[in-house]
């Protein structure tokens, strides 16, 4: 088992992210050792997951807690960005309180994204915030939304995550065994992101090549070895953003967000049809288009990004048969987290070696209207 320290300056706090082999039949004693619980003192566990995942590995998680002791509730919830709402949020939190929840009790979230963020939320609210814990089951999850803290559930269709808080988990465990039933599709897309760490880390390019070398391997899914390094090494270059910058304000942690501009409005223009991890990749060659004419980065480094997300097979360019205009693409923009005010931000490979970025502003509706038009194919 490979353990990630991660220690927050701003709120002086440090938890860990355990990835490995067989955490699940042990999440008992883990959660006990690894929060230094006493066995005079155990808290609730409150498990939010949904139906399939607590099919396949519910039975064998509240085992594990059980043997150690704890008192467990599962709650279920629906599959799907549509559910990450308001009102799943209230019905948790009603069970929650149902349950006698106390401050000292801990949410455990197992699933993906979705159940991740939500999991966080209402723990973030429930009594002004206890602690919760991240199981997180896919790729996405793993390298990208069980870390760092955001969580969030939506309003509407276009207030993707608007409503959240920051509320860093106190544990993250990632089985990497659960990967194995992952679905095709939801690989490829979190691939999307493990691909944006090639394009931030400042390693002359040395996690870029090792993706190219093993991309077969990694397409395959046949090395646990090369999994681990690709959830390891993600997970490590978020951290060192997150650590120095834990709440996205003095411009470290936004750089995570590249492609993100671009990749949330084709996500919403899609109703989310499109998965997260395929907006981002189409969004980071949009944004490498988009600094090639700010003259922010080389041709080289742009042809190097689209290079990298076309041999994964993840899409570099905008399907026409989605019939997307650049002004629906655009009228997207004014949801954006990232805004500062009325001013769009955009996140872009500067320089003339990967693994730089930067925050671009003040980008004229002409200059973004041809990026679209010319990427869509
Ligand atoms: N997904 C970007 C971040 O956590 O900051």
């Amino acid at each position: 088992m490979k353990t990630i320290e991660i220690t927050l300056n701003r709120s002086i706090s440090r938890y860990s992210i355990e990835i490995g082999s067989n955490i699940l039949n042990n999440i008992g004693l883990l959660l006990k050792t690894k929060l230094g619980l006493k066995d005079t003192a155990l808290p609730k566990i409150f498990l939010i997951s949904h139906l399939n995942l607590n099919t396949l590995y519910g039975h064998s998680i509240v085992k594990s807690l059980k043997d150690m002791g704890f008192q467990v509730h599962v709650e279920c919830v629906n599959i799907g960005e549509s559910v990450k709402n308001w009102a799943t949020a209230e019905k948790l939190l009603n069970k929650m309180i149902e349950q006698e929840l106390s401050r000292s009790s801990i949410v455990l979230a197992l699933g993906g994204g979705v159940v991740g963020d939500m999991a966080g939320f209402v723990s973030s609210v429930y009594q002004r915030g206890i602690r919760f814990v991240q199981i997180p089951t896919s790729l996405l999850s793993m390298v990208d939304a069980s870390v760092g803290g955001k969580v969030a559930v939506n309003l509407g269709l276009v207030g993707k995550n608007l409503i959240g808080s920051f509320h860093q988990p106190s544990l993250v465990m990632a089985d990497l065994n659960t990967l194995k039933s992952l679905p095709e599709a939801e690989w490829k897309a979190g691939l999307g992101e493990v691909l944006k760490y090639a394009f931030l880390k400042e390693d002359r390019g040395a996690f870029y090549n090792w993706l190219v070398e093993n991309k077969t391997h990694i397409l395959m899914r046949d090395n646990p070895d090369l999994i681990e390094y690709i959830v390891s090494e993600s997970i490590r270059t978020k951290s060192q953003f997150v650590a120095r910058d834990e709440n996205e304000t003095s411009g470290i942690r936004i750089l995570l967000n590249l492609g993100h501009t671009f990749g949330h409005s084709l996500e919403a223009a899609s109703r989310y049809r499109l998965a997260h991890g395929e907006a981002i990749s189409i969004g980071m060659c949009l944004s490498a288009r988009l600094a090639l004419k700010l003259s922010k980065t080389s041709q080289a480094v742009s042809d190097q990004i689209v290079n990298l997300v076309k041999t994964f097979g993840l899409p570099h360019q905008i399907d026409k048969k989605h019939g997307f205009t650049p002004s629906d693409l655009m009228r997207h923009f004014k949801y954006d987290k990232k805004n500062e005010g009325e001013i769009v931000r955009f996140i872009v490979p500067a320089g003339s070696v990967i693994g730089h970025c930067e925050v671009v502003q003040n980008v004229s509706e002409q200059v973004l209207k041809e990026v679209f038009e010319e990427a869509i194919h």
